[in-house]
């Protein structure tokens, strides 16, 4: 094991703006690299955009430009996104870049120079929308349109070579595929004879693409292409030291849509290629609407800007890494959110924040109150918290992040069980030591759970931290200081109807 740790997400496809699919792989992959850096881990998470092939070149001649054109408008819908977003990348890789075509064309000729791949006329189905040759059998699936027949002499990157090799590093490696249930389709599917690849396209039919270094009347295939991102913006062929650290990537996470391209081309080309294999392949469900993928070709989709604009960017987050069961599909209902955000932000964990806050201002000159002598009920709450944190590790790390979430707010909800118990409004009007003693471990608790909570609502999180005056505490009991001037704030989660 590496202690540096590399996290990519697919890079998109710029035929269309982003929508919350993509907003959720995104969000994913951000929550679990702040995590990361926040453990003290070197981190690089790498985002960015598919530019090249068919799709792309059909949605700029649909606008009437050019396709580097339209991918230069299209780019900074998702780059403007991801800041909206708090999406802390590293770097945003666009595949027209130079540093990215040199690499793809380095790759096709060391596999070219092994000997692994081979020029051949094949007549066959060809579908548009997915860009490949399909067998009769998938033709027949009713999954693909546009189907067409071709014949067409094609370069073949010999995939089957690597059958064998790959089936046992899989099987070598259970973390290679995750979740199980996807190793095994991968696993089923290796288990038929693996047909090799076709990784060009002749000019005449398509020339948005990288150029085959050793035949210019072709590009070479958009995936062939895609998939090499990865270890372009971690440094091969141009920061040998880079590559070192970062390579092999501890997670390519992706949606089970891309999982054969992921799990089956990628390594194989990685094989041939000599480069380590990534770490984890780790694809989670799709959103649905209603019991349908969210897709741009079915638009159907949700755009997150607008949800941004109604509730703020950190509920957005919550929703969608409190509501997917990682590996499982979710369907996203408004109904759902709101009720979400009414309930676990607005109840439960901005209303503990501005009970803590109105009465330590109230009654203690607004500064934090001495933490006194703790009973049996703050021993409780202070050892629960202790025993959160490990928790939540174990649970992000084993990508349980709903249950990690889960476990916070329920930490959260005994807290305000603890306050109503106690009802410090009252105590403090009796004994004013007691009722401090009640309100600097409601409000200690709450820090913790802001704190645990920050890699997912960076941003709310900051302000409840900033309000109680916490800023770059960590985990340890007794973060808050007494004595510290509390800050006023405005209201984490205003409720909504
Ligand atoms: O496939 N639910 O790009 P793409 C969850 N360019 N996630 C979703 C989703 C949904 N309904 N819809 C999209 C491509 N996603 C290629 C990738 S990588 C070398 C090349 C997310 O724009 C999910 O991560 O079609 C999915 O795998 C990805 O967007 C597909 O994005
Ligand atoms: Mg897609």
């Amino acid at each position: 094991m590496k202690n540096t740790f590399y996290i990519t997400t697919p890079i998109y496809y710029v035929n269309d703006k982003p929508h919350i699919g993509h907003a959720y792989t995104t969000i994913l992959a951000d929550v679990l690299s702040r995590y990361h850096r926040n453990s003290g881990q070197e981190t690089f998470f790498l985002t960015g955009l598919d530019e090249h092939g068919q799709k792309v070149q059909q949605a700029a001649e649909k606008r009437g430009v050019n396709a580097q054109q339209h991918c230069d408008e299209m780019a900074p819908r998702f780059s403007e996104l991801w800041k909206q977003l708090h999406i802390s990348n590293d770097d945003f890789i666009r595949t027209t870049e130079e540093r990215h075509k040199k690499v793809v064309q380095n790759i096709l000729q060391e596999v070219m120079d092994k000997g692994d791949i081979y020029e051949a006329e094949y007549e066959g189905l060809y579908s548009i929308s997915e860009e490949r040759f399909i067998t009769e059998k998938e033709s027949e699936s009713g999954e693909f349109r546009d189907i067409k027949k071709l014949k067409e002499k094609n370069y073949f990157f010999k995939m089957s070579k690597y059958q064998q090799a790959l089936i046992n590093h899989i099987e070598k490696n259970p973390n290679f595929i995750q979740p199980n249930h996807r190793k095994n389709e991968i696993l089923g599917f290796l288990r038929q004879p693996l047909n090799d690849l076709c990784i060009s396209r002749p000019k005449s039919r398509l020339n948005w693409g990288i150029e085959l270094p050793f035949d210019s009347n072709y590009v070479t295939y958009v995936w062939f292409d895609a998939l090499i991102n990865y270890i372009t913006a971690a440094g091969f062929g141009s920061d040998d030291n880079a590559f070192k650290k970062w390579w092999p990537a501890s997670y390519h996470l992706i949606g089970k849509d891309i999982l054969t391209t992921h799990a089956v081309y990628w390594p194989t080309m990685l094989m041939s290629a000599g480069i380590e294999l990534p770490e984890t392949i780790f694809a989670h469900g799709w959103w649905l609407m209603g019991e349908s993928k969210m897709s741009k070709s079915l638009g159907n989709v949700i755009n997150p800007m607008d949800l941004i604009e109604d509730y703020g960017v950190d509920p957005v987050r919550y929703y969608l890494m409190r509501e997917m069961v990682l590996g499982q599909d979710s369907s996203f209902t408004m109904e759902s959110f709101i009720q979400r955000y009414n309930s676990d932000l607005a109840n439960d964990f901005g209303n503990l924040l501005s009970r803590v806050s109105t009465l330590m201002k109230k009654n203690y000159d607004g500064k934090i109150p001495e933490p006194g002598k703790l009973t049996n009920a703050e021993t409780i709450i202070k050892s629960k918290g202790e025993s959160l944190a490990k928790l939540v590790k174990e649970k992000i790390e084993s990508m349980r992040l709903n249950e990690a979430i889960e476990e916070i707010m329920q930490y959260v909800r005994s807290v305000n069980k603890y306050m109503e118990d106690h009802a410090p409004w009252k105590l403090v009007k009796e004994d004013k030591i007691s009722a401090s003693r009640v309100l600097y471990t409601a409000g200690e608790a709450l820090r913790i759970s802001a704190v645990l909570l920050s890699p997912v609502m960076p941003n709310r999180t900051e302000v409840l931290l900033n309000a109680l005056n916490a800023k770059n505490t960590g985990l340890e009991w007794g973060g808050l200081t007494p004595g510290h001037e509390l800050k006023d704030h405005e209201p984490l989660f205003p409720r909504v109807k």
